[in-house]
This record gives C-alpha cells, sequence and structure tokens, in this order.
C-alpha cells in the first residue's frame, strides 16, 4: 500500500497566528496544507481568499492542495495558479462546463480536482474520471470545520476506488471532513490516498504530535 498523504486543514488554524501554524505544519509529517475557500453563496459561510493564500504560500514548504467552495470556479483558476496552488479543486455542483475547467487547471500547470457532496453519487464522475487526478469525497456537509464524519463515506470510497480501477486511471481519493483517529484507518482500508484534518489537528493539545500519530493510524 502507498503512503497515505495527511493534508492539515488551516480553515482550523489560530488565524492570528498563521506563520506559527504554517511552521507547525512544515516541521510536522504533514504532506500538504488543506486551503478551504468559501464564497458565502456556494455554502453558508466565508472564509478567506487570495491575500491570505499570498501570505501562506510564502512560507509553506509543501504543497498547496486548494479546495474551492465557490460558485463558477473557472473564474479564477489563473489566480491560483499565480498565487503557487499545486492541487486545485472545484466542486461537481458548482461547475457547469467541468470538463472545460479540468483542462484549464491543467494547462495553469496545477493538478485537477473534483469535490463531491455527501448526497451527490460517484457515478457522475464516470465520463471524466480519467481527466481527474483527485476526487475529494465531502464527509461532512461544506462549509464549517468540526463537523461529524458522515459513515456512509465509506461506501463511496469502495465505490470510487471501483471505478478508478475499472478505468485505468490514476486518481487520487481524498476524505475532507471529521477526519480522526477514529476513522483514518478504515478510510484507508477502503481506498482513500489522502486524508484532510482541520479541527482534529489543530483543536488538539500537541499537533505535531497528532499528526504523527494519525500517519502512524494509517501505516
Ligand atoms: C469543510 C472543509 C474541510 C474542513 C475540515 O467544508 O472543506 O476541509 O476544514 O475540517 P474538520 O477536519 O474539522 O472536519
Ligand atoms: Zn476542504
Amino acid at each position: 500500500m502507498s503512503q497515505t498523504i495527511l493534508a492539515p486543514s488551516i480553515l482550523a488554524a489560530d488565524f492570528a497566528n498563521l506563520k506559527k501554524d504554517i511552521d507547525m505544519v512544515n516541521n510536522s509529517e504533514a504532506d500538504w496544507f488543506h486551503l478551504d475557500v468559501m464564497d458565502g453563496v456556494f455554502v453558508p459561510n466565508i472564509s478567506f481568499g487570495m491575500p491570505v493564500i499570498e501570505a501562506i504560500s510564502r512560507h509553506a514548504k509543501k504543497p498547496l492542495d486548494v479546495h474551492l467552495m465557490i460558485v463558477q470556479p473557472e473564474r479564477y483558476v489563473k489566480d491560483f495558479a499565480l498565487l503557487g496552488t499545486n492541487i486545485l479543486t472545484v466542486h461537481y455542483e458548482a461547475s457547469t462546463h467541468l470538463h472545460r475547467t479540468l483542462q484549464a487547471i491543467k494547462t495553469e500547470g496545477m493538478q485537477a480536482g473534483v469535490a463531491l457532496n455527501p448526497h451527490t453519487n460517484i457515478s457522475v464522475l464516470k465520463d471524466t474520471i480519467e481527466d481527474i487526478d483527485l476526487v475529494c469525497l465531502m464527509s461532512v456537509n461544506p462549509g464549517f470545520g468540526g463537523q461529524s464524519f458522515i459513515e456512509n463515506t465509506y461506501e463511496k470510497v469502495r465505490e470510487l476506488k471501483k471505478l478508478i480501477s475499472e478505468k485505468g486511471a490514476s486518481t487520487k481519493i481524498e476524505i475532507d471532513g471529521g477526519v480522526t483517529n477514529k476513522n483514518a484507518k478504515q478510510l484507508v482500508e477502503a481506498g482513500a490516498d489522502v486524508l484532510v484534518a482541520g479541527s482534529y489537528v489543530f483543536g488538539s493539545e500537541n499537533p505535531t504530535e497528532t499528526i504523527k500519530n494519525l500517519v502512524k493510524t494509517t501505516q
């Protein structure tokens, strides 16, 4: 089994001490920075945008995994490329011309991700899976950190894994929302490649240790 990628979600970091939390991730066993961009329209919350990502980008020593929870995400593909984004994920539910958007993301030199809300069936990706570098399965309803994990996600991971291998694609499966040491191992066993964890990491007494333990759980 290849090693699981761990991506702490900066949404749960201390925004008044962002540099400290970025350095913590830089010096930890985590692999990516997961950055949640919310517009108050696609989801009922507003998080942070370009200036904050630009600041994070200046200090981050690991890939930036940007999760856009915004309507018409195709409008900002170039901007996020210029900010140093490595993986840019748009929501299936927010993209009328998903195929075109995926191509645009790749043209800008980034990996292309598609996120699915908990109610969206895996089958909608049947015709695009070979063009997708990463599928982000939402294991909570997007918009907020700290929510509880939706158990149906395991079934979706298995279905998605099946679709990926049937098509011979190399798409990674990312799980986003409510990830803890209670579900990490089971998610990896079901086929998850990337685990996003926000409040579980930053809400803990010692985030570096929590990351270390989470990595250990998945091995
Ligand atoms: C939710 C975001 C998640 C969130 C995860 O809309 O996409 O990335 O930050 O936070 P936790 O791990 O606290 O559920
Ligand atoms: Zn996210």
